[in-house]
């Protein structure tokens, strides 16, 4: 039987190779210089530091102290590492492209940051991590995610089953509207609706200001998220 946890075999590994190659381009240039951002105690990602300002009224002492916590799709390890600057403890990061992971445990390894990198599918992270049922206060996941999973029902469900009691997961991610616009943003030239695939290649990555891979994405987001039970108690439009 095919193990579904890991992407290579499974309906997702033309994805897998576009972000094994991403990967490398971004930890070579493309997310800046990741050495001199390990070395920094103080430095911190845009993308937590957005994600937390929205977090913060909802954590119960209004920071990341001693939070147990799970970065879904974490792929260089940037923001892991920095929402274990922020706080948080027995930080994991899963993300299913080997390559992605060798440079996050690099960056953590410099950093000094004690982040356990696990591989693995996020749709079934919980299957990945059994002896992690219950456990997290808080699970993550950023910018450019979900877009990449062809079903969300499964993901969510897995989510659900990783948080410990009154935990809490937040997701940020660009709206599926914008991927059915053409290029002057008024026009839709494709639908959104979950289950619409789009199938390109390019050499491009969005650190060259360009977008690519193969992607599949989903709308109904919220509608996913709570099937399985968790309760949304807080959604928010950025600009
Ligand atoms: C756009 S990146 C996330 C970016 C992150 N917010 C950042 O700024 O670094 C998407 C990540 O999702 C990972 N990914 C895509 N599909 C996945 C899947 N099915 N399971 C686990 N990881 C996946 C990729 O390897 C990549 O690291």
């Amino acid at each position: 039987m095919t193990d579904r946890t890991h992407a290579s075999s499974s309906d997702v590994s033309d994805n897998l190779e576009n972000w094994n190659d991403r990967a490398e381009v971004h930890a070579h240039g493309g997310y800046g210089d990741l050495d001199a951002f390990a070395d920094d105690p103080t430095a911190l990602t845009p993308v937590v530091m957005k994600d937390m300002a929205v977090l913060r009224d909802h954590l119960p002492d209004h920071t990341m102290q001693g939070r147990r916590l799970l970065h879904l799709q974490c792929h260089l390890g940037d923001d892991t590492l920095t929402w274990w600057r922020l706080g948080a403890r027995d930080v994991h990061g899963l993300d299913f492209s080997p390559a992605a992971l060798n440079h996050a445990r690099r960056l953590a390894a410099r950093a000094h940051a004690p982040i356990t990198y696990v591989e693995g599918d996020a749709r079934f992270a919980s299957e990945v991590m059994p002896d992690k049922k219950g456990f997290f206060d808080l699970i993550v996941t950023s910018v450019g995610t979900i877009t990449w999973l062809p079903d969300l029902r499964e993901w969510a469900q897995s989510i659900a089953s990783l948080l410990a009691p009154g935990g809490i997961f937040t997701i940020r991610d660009i709206h599926p509207l914008l991927f059915a616009l053409d290029d002057d943003g008024l026009t839709i030239v494709q639908g959104w609706f979950s289950g619409t695939e789009i199938t390109y290649e390019t050499d491009q990555t969005y650190t060259m200001r360009q977008d690519d891979g193969e992607e599949e994405r989903t709308g109904g987001i919220v509608g996913k998220a709570e099937a399985p039970g968790p309760r949304i108690t807080h959604t928010t439009n950025h600009n």
